[in-house]
């Protein structure tokens, strides 16, 4: 099977070193094959890459370039679920199929439908059959729900445990997915916000989860990042991953209520991240307060309707005005990933006066 991806792409005798940075940094496609063409390498990625960030993680100053080509499946013809489950569930219910997966470290998560619940277990050891990389296969029991914003999961196939390591652009993170909020579509947001810190930033992140936010900053920057979520599992997940990587920067995790924190300490922060969609827009007096003239605030949201960007500008403007601030520049406004059907997680990058 052959598709589309992206890559990077560097002169042969770079290659290994460049193919290594990659995998570090969870970036490297291994599903497809390596292409070697003219003295040059084509190395496939799980998502576009930009030559700086691979720069940020190696020594290499080897001249790198991006695009998109063909490329080769690793395992020609690596059988689908579909095929897998022939003859074993029937046509309809082999179109019920999940088609999507979250991958975090070496665990795979199924999201199966209700039609299909009794034959979740033979999914998953086909799900494993076909990807043997991933010691644990779990499926999503129910919706994300409560403060601490987790789920419940039931194991498929092997090892009884909700726990791993994920990695993404190099960083290590400590997730248990049962214990804690973990997104691995959140990759690139975790980078793209670290990139916009500058050096010796105070950055407040009121709902950091595991951290991935403050890992990927205080890799990449000298700043110093308050990271607060109200689940203890959550900042001991991130206390681990602050002894797994090597760090630039300074990390504070706190256990708190964010508004409580706010209150009771004399913050000020030249920026707030406030990724907590479903709950954000309260804390909007707290990250105010904090805020020094000229900060940045990254506020999530979900949206939907025609415009949701128009939308999502409307509400953050309102709701900074209403504490007697005002915003000065929306630098960024972004769908994120989509959240429902017509519906989206956004962010908007707004400098507050
Ligand atoms: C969407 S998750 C965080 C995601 C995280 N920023 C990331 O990128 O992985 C929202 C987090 O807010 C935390 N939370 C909810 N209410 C809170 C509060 N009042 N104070 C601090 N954290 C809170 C939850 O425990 C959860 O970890």
């Amino acid at each position: 099977m052959s598709s589309e991806r992206s890559y990077v792409s560097v002169a042969v005798r770079y290659g290994e070193r460049i193919r290594k940075t990659l995998s570090d940094m969870g970036l490297l496609d291994g599903d497809y094959k390596v292409i070697s063409e003219d003295g040059t390498l084509f190395l496939p990625t799980v998502v576009e890459v930009s030559p700086n960030q691979i720069r940020q993680n190696s020594s290499d100053k080897s001249s790198l370039k991006t695009g998109k080509r063909v490329f080769e499946s690793v395992v020609q013809g690596r059988r689908t679920l579909t095929e897998v489950l022939e003859g074993r569930l029937t046509p309809a219910e082999l179109a019920l199929l999940p088609r999507a997966f979250d991958l975090i470290g070496d665990i795979a998560v199924l999201e199966i439908p209700d039609a299909l619940s009794h034959h979740s277990r033979l999914i998953g050891r086909a799900f494993h059959d076909i990807h043997r990389n991933f010691k644990t296969v779990l499926a999503k029991r129910g919706a994300i729900s409560g403060v601490t914003r987790t789920r419940q999961y039931d194991l498929l196939y092997g090892e009884d445990r909700t726990k791993t390591i994920h990695t993404e652009y190099g960083c290590r993170l400590a997730v248990d997915v049962e214990k804690a909020y973990f997104s691995p579509r959140l990759l690139e947001e975790h980078n793209r916000v670290a990139q916009l810190v500058e050096q010796d930033e105070v950055v407040v992140d009121m709902f950091c989860g595991v951290g991935p936010f403050a890992i990927h900053i205080a890799r990449q920057k000298h700043a110093k990042v308050i990271a607060i979520d109200i689940n203890p599992s959550a900042i001991d997940l991130l206390k681990e991953s602050i002894s797994l990587n090597k760090l630039i920067g300074s990390i504070v995790p706190v256990t708190a209520d964010a508004h409580d924190y706010v209150k009771r300490h004399r913050l000020k922060a030249d920026r707030v991240i406030m990724n907590h969609p479903s709950g954000a827009s309260e804390f909007i007096p707290d990250a105010c307060r904090i805020l020094k003239s000229n900060g940045t605030l990254h506020y999530y949201d979900f949206m939907g309707g025609p415009s949701p960007e128009a939308t999502m500008t409307e509400k953050i403007t309102r709701l900074i005005e209403q504490e007697g601030r005002s915003v000065k520049q929306v630098t960024a406004i972004r769908r994120v990933r989509d959240s429902a059907p017509y519906e989206y997680q956004m962010v908007a990058d707004v400098i507050i006066d």
